[in-house]
């Protein structure tokens, strides 16, 4: 039986998923309560920046796999498996806003109290452990007026794709990781994932949950060692590049997620170890390490600003270039991007900031106004300001003029290295 799948929620995982399931051969319904979004991915146009996406989405939209909707029952009634797909963003006490992942079991179980024979609904938002047994379950049972496990399947499925290249980790990814508690739902994911090549585990959901935040956990403090062993490198005279570099070529080590720099931002890391942080109190455990991963983070971009005030003085009034909004390359995302710290700490202390990205520029303009000024053309920037922070990656940096400029580098762009009348690297 080839399975029609619902997704409800199109942000960045709802709609890898969607084009992605629709590429494997899967009918797909993409559900999202924003009618706008919705009628834009109609036409074929992402609403993410993500490489291939837009291609992968016309091939979809054309050959009548993927269609999208504004009627969550039209999706779950024209579907055999709903992924809930909805953002589970940090409320101010670094805790799980889960009103997404409530609201979309509420519509969902509406929907399942008209439909016929069974159906299936995952949950891949990441979410602490029990909330697929415990809030979305019951919520699905309250609405649907059914039993779950036994006439509906509920099931958790977390996903681990990075952003800029989603797609390419959606179709070959590590693991698949099935937190089930019954037969049948064990049996359809299974199916359901069967086109993927990569090991397919099993588990309990509880299990699959907090998978999902120690994976994310054990990132970000790999990060912020490493930025630890950077501060003392730089402190020693010593490029930390080349001594993770030897550290990375242990087999048990593994060089990945040592670059050291501005630290780790983006939608996932630091919001997953705060949760982390916060599930641990819950439970009477002090999360140390996952502390100090998130407070020498914090430090990185405070340490770039120091690093340009050795060199310039006071920054008042002074013409600060930022390279770089998106929290990482390949991706228009600046969430918990750490070049908006480095920007709010140069406001702070008075100074005229203009910044670029190569995709970033229009979700950067919504955040910060018109406190910055947004140039397009990167040269232009480094042209215009006395000294630049690169706080991005991007290759389109590497082969710019940098002459007569100061540069605190907090990603390693080695051609910043070659021609700025200053160097800094931020820990190396
Ligand atoms: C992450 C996880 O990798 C993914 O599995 C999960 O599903 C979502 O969160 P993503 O947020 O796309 O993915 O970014 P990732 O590539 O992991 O990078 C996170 C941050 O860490 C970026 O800001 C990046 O610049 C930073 N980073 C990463 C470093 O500073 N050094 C490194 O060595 C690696």
């Amino acid at each position: 039986m080839s399975y029609r799948i619902s997704v409800v929620g199109l942000g960045y995982v709802g709609l890898i998923h969607a084009v992605g399931f629709a590429n494997l051969g899967y009918r797909v319904l993409g559900y999202d309560v924003d009618r706008v979004k919705v009628e834009k991915l109609r036409r074929g146009s992402p609403t993410i920046y993500e490489p291939g996406l837009e291609e992968y989405l016309t091939r979809a939209l054309s050959s009548g796999a993927l269609e999208f909707t504004d009627n969550i029952e039209d999706a779950v009634l024209g579907s055999d498996v709903t992924f809930i797909t909805v953002g589970t963003p940090s409320l101010p006490d670094g805790s799980v806003d889960l009103s997404q992942v409530a609201s979309a079991a509420r519509g969902v179980g509406r929907a399942l109290r008209l439909k016929r024979g069974w159906h299936l609904v995952v949950v891949k938002s990441t979410v602490p452990p029990g909330t697929t047994e415990g809030l979305v379950a019951g919520i699905l049972e309250e609405e649907s007026g059914m039993k779950a496990f036994k006439d509906f399947g509920v099931a958790s499925n977390p996903e681990f794709l990075r952003e800029g290249s989603a797609l390419r980790d959606f179709f070959k990814p590590d693991r698949v990781v099935l937190g089930v508690r019954d037969e049948r739902s064990r049996d359809t994911l299974l199916k359901l994932y069967e086109p993927i090549e990569a090991p397919k585990i099993v588990t309990t959901p509880k299990v699959a949950e907090l998978a999902k935040y120690a994976s994310n956990l054990f990132l970000a403090v790999r990060v912020s060692l490493a930025n630890e062993v950077g501060v003392v490198c730089k402190a020693l005279g010593v490029d930390c590049y080349e001594v993770l570099g030897i550290v990375g070529l242990d087999h048990r080590i593994g060089g990945h997620y040592l670059r050291a720099g501005l630290g780790f931002g983006g939608s996932c890391l630091p919001k997953d170890v705060r949760a982390f942080i916060r599930l641990a109190e819950s439970l009477g455990v002090q999360a140390r390490i996952a502390r100090a991963a998130l407070e020498v983070n914090e430090e990185q971009p405070r340490r770039a600003v120091e690093l340009l005030e050795k060199h310039m003085g006071s920054l008042k009034g002074r013409r600060i270039g930022v390279l770089g909004l998106a929290f990482k390359p390949g991706t228009d995302d600046v969430r918990e991007s750490r070049a908006l710290d480095v920007i709010r700490l140069l406001l702070e202390k008075g100074a005229e900031v203009y910044a670029n990205d190569p995709k970033a520029l229009d979700n950067a303009r919504r955040l910060l106004g018109d406190k910055v000024k947004l140039v397009e053309n990167p040269q232009e920037l480094v042209d215009a300001v006395e000294a630049v922070i690169i706080a991005t990656e991007w290759s389109e940096y590497e082969n710019l003029d940098y002459r007569g400029k100061i540069v605190v580098d907090g990603r390693r762009v080695e051609g910043a290295r070659r021609t700025a009348k200053v160097y800094e690297g931020l820990c190396w």
